[in-house]
């Protein structure tokens, strides 16, 4: 078995996706490839097996999207001197993140965070991003994304410096 990561298209059966939160996987069936493909509002990855029978069927995906933050909610991040920092601060969004439940606990949804640091690292060589913000939808995402040198922002918001992240992330 050899997973990989691709963007999501309509040959992948989304309809068979289980994270244990209804609401991820209704996203991913109803509203993932509107929101990637017309609307572009998301860019939706998913993590498959190259095994032909399984390879339709995602085991895990996310969301990536261009973001900012005002000063108001850069809190603990650390940005020194926030007065000479753009208001609001460039950033991209990983809205969402979810392993199918038959995979979680085996470093997957860490690789997948690793794999979406990796995508905006490339981005940045066109536009500039200063902060990654993810979107916690409970405490248990959010003590994940703690877990791996995000810091909160708001009630469901949690955040780190780009040029942090690659080496704490390394780490797991
Ligand atoms: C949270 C989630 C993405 C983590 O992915 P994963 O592949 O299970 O995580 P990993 O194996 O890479 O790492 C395990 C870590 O996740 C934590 N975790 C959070 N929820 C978990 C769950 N339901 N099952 C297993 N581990 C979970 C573990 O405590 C562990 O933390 P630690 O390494 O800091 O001690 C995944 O469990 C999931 O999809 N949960 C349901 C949806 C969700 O909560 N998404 C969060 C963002 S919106």
């Amino acid at each position: 078995m050899s997973l990989f990561v691709t963007r999501l298209d309509a040959d992948h059966e989304r309809d068979r996706f289980d994270s244990g939160r209804p609401e991820l996987d209704e996203w991913l069936r109803r509203h993932a490839r509107t929101n990637d493909r017309r609307y572009s509002t998301a860019r939706v990855w998913v993590l498959c097996d190259d095994d032909i029978a399984a390879g339709a069927v995602p085991i895990a995906y996310y969301t990536l999207s261009t973001h900012a933050v005002v000063h108001a909610d850069v809190g603990q991040v650390g940005l020194p001197q926030l007065r000479q920092w753009p208001d609001p601060v460039p950033a991209v969004l990983l809205g969402r993140l979810a392993v199918a439940k038959s995979h979680q606990g085996r470093g997957l949804g860490t690789r997948l965070l690793r794999d979406a640091v990796e995508k905006v690292l490339a981005m940045q060589r066109h536009g500039a991003v200063v902060l990654f913000v993810v979107h916690a939808i409970d405490e248990q995402a959010a003590d994940f994304y703690s877990a791996r040198g995000f810091t909160r922002l708001t009630d469901v918001r949690l955040a780190a410096r780009m040029k942090d992240l690659a080496a704490n992330l390394s780490g797991h």
